[in-house]
């Protein structure tokens, strides 16, 4: 591990303000997380989870505190050093696939190579294998609306793989899944963060699943302890 391979968030808060008020969300969070970790966030609906992943992702910013992946921060980047950054370096999976349903399952998992420029017979190449690594080598010509839930959830791993995340995020990722398919899912995550060597940080209402990290928190009304 090189000194500057991990997350770290130090005090981080995250307030919104609006017609209705101020809500203050996460109230000084930090987490330090080294590379090849994995990581399971809990908490009751409404404690701040997704807020967190959207910080840790880039897709917003702290309201104050600090956030620095790989030794750098986000929050200093310009939007398009930032776009770069988020295409390169971090994975997202979500509760709901996200899935473009007008390209295949190939095409979709493709989708995140076209800002890098790789030839496309090297990104064909690793969007097939990984396909196969997820058990949807059978179905690369489906669209989304033809897969089951399961493999749906499948398909976005691939995806949130293709450009080799040092960072991988997933909000819910079994949420919408019967018990069989989270079970496969969330295995499917585990190993696929062990041959990877990425940091995983996996938001789960699902004991289960959380049970099978090493790291866990839980967030309670916006602050983060040890679970
Ligand atoms: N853009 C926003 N503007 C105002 N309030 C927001 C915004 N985003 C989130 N919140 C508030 O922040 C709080 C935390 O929301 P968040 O989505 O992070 O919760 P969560 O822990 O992911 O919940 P769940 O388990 O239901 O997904 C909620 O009270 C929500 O209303
Ligand atoms: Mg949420």
């Amino acid at each position: 591990m090189t000194r500057d391979d991990g997350v770290v968030l130090q005090d981080v808060c995250k307030s919104f303000s609006g017609a209705a008020g101020s809500v203050d969300v996460l109230r000084g969070v930090s987490i330090k997380l080294a590379g090849g970790e994995a990581a399971a966030i809990t908490g009751p609906s409404g404690s701040g989870k997704s807020t967190l992943l959207h910080l840790l992702g880039g897709l917003d910013r702290p309201t104050s505190g600090s956030i620095t992946i790989h030794g750098r921060r986000p929050a200093d980047m310009t939007p398009r050093e930032l776009s770069r950054f988020r295409n390169r370096t971090i994975g997202f999976v979500f509760q709901d696939h996200h899935l473009l349903p007008q390209y295949s399952v190939l095409e979709n998992v493709l989708l995140p190579t076209y800002a890098l420029g790789r030839p496309a017979a090297a990104a064909q190449g690793r969007a097939t294998g990984l396909l196969e690594d997820v058990g949807m080598g059978h179905r690369l010509h489906h669209r989304p609306a033809e897969l089951s839930g399961g493999e749906r959830q499948r398909t976005a791993v691939a995806r949130a793989l293709m450009n080799g995340p040092r960072l991988l995020l997933c909000d819910e990722p079994t949420g919408s899944l019967d018990s069989a398919n989270a079970e496969a899912v969330g295995q499917l995550l585990l190993d696929m963060h062990r041959r990877e060597g990425n940091i995983l940080v996996v938001v789960t209402h699902n004991p289960n699943l959380a049970a099978r990290f090493r790291r866990r928190f839980q967030l309670v009304e916006g602050r983060c302890s040890a679970a």
